[in-house]
């Protein structure tokens, strides 16, 4: 794998989940270990290029990455890839993002003095889409998790988010994706799709990388 199919590319990946604060001591967050998105930076720095890592708060041990930056909200998150992203050549989207946050959060401990709360959420800004909407525009990847119908919604979201390519994993169905070591995907592109069977995160990564090393230079050759 020492070929260096990155080589004098630089690679922008986010990974890992968001923490969207309630109040000082509680927050909303989802499952994302993180894995995936640190065996793609792996992966990517072995194929030679220069990997920023923008992560979401995981137990994982430290990457072998040129850079590293910890956010916590999605929020954060958006500030801190948009601030990279004109020196990215490709941008790799595999954090879990959350799509809701809390629309204020309360400054101090809420009180369990009420039978029943409210919590009003807003949207957050899609990390994804400013990076393929921005000047600058890298090759844009985008990761999907579906618990059904898994290729038409990867297929839309090619198109919504105007992605280059799009790395789909089914959740909840005993095979991979959130908090496993395993992943199985199924890739698609304009004029193309591949499917990566079940397989280490770490040997999953490894293909995926060169199936976006290729798909770069077959568009920046053209
Ligand atoms: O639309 P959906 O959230 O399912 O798309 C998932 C993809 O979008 C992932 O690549 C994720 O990193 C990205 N995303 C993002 N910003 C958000 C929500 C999702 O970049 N606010």
């Amino acid at each position: 794998f020492g070929t260096g199919v990155l080589a004098g590319l630089s690679v922008l990946i986010s990974a890992g989940p968001t923490r969207e604060p309630i109040d000082p001591v509680r927050y909303i967050s989802n499952r994302s270990s993180g894995k995936m998105g640190y065996a793609l930076a792996e992966a990517a720095a072995r194929a030679g290029a220069k990997v920023s890592l923008v992560t979401g708060p995981t137990a994982l041990k430290v990457p072998n990455v040129q850079e590293l930056s910890r956010v916590e909200t999605a929020e954060d998150m958006y500030h801190c890839v948009m601030s990279k992203v004109s020196s990215a050549n490709i941008y790799i989207g595999a954090a879990a993002v959350a799509d809701y946050c809390p629309e204020t959060a309360a400054n101090r401990k809420i009180k369990k003095n009420r039978p029943e709360m409210v919590l009003t959420l807003r949207k957050t800004r899609d990390i994804l889409s400013a990076v393929s909407g921005s000047a600058e525009r890298p090759f844009t990847v985008g990761f999907a998790a579906e618990t059904d119908q898994l290729e038409d919604y990867a297929r839309q979201k090619l198109a919504a988010k105007s992605l280059d390519l799009v790395a789909a994993n089914w959740v909840g169905r005993g095979q991979g994706g959130f908090e496993n070591d395993d992943n199985a995907l199924f890739v698609c592109w304009n004029g193309g799709h591949t499917y990566l069977p079940l397989a280490s995160k770490t040997a999953l990564a490894e293909q995926l990388i060169r199936l976006i090393a290729e798909r770069y230079h077959a568009q920046n050759s053209a």
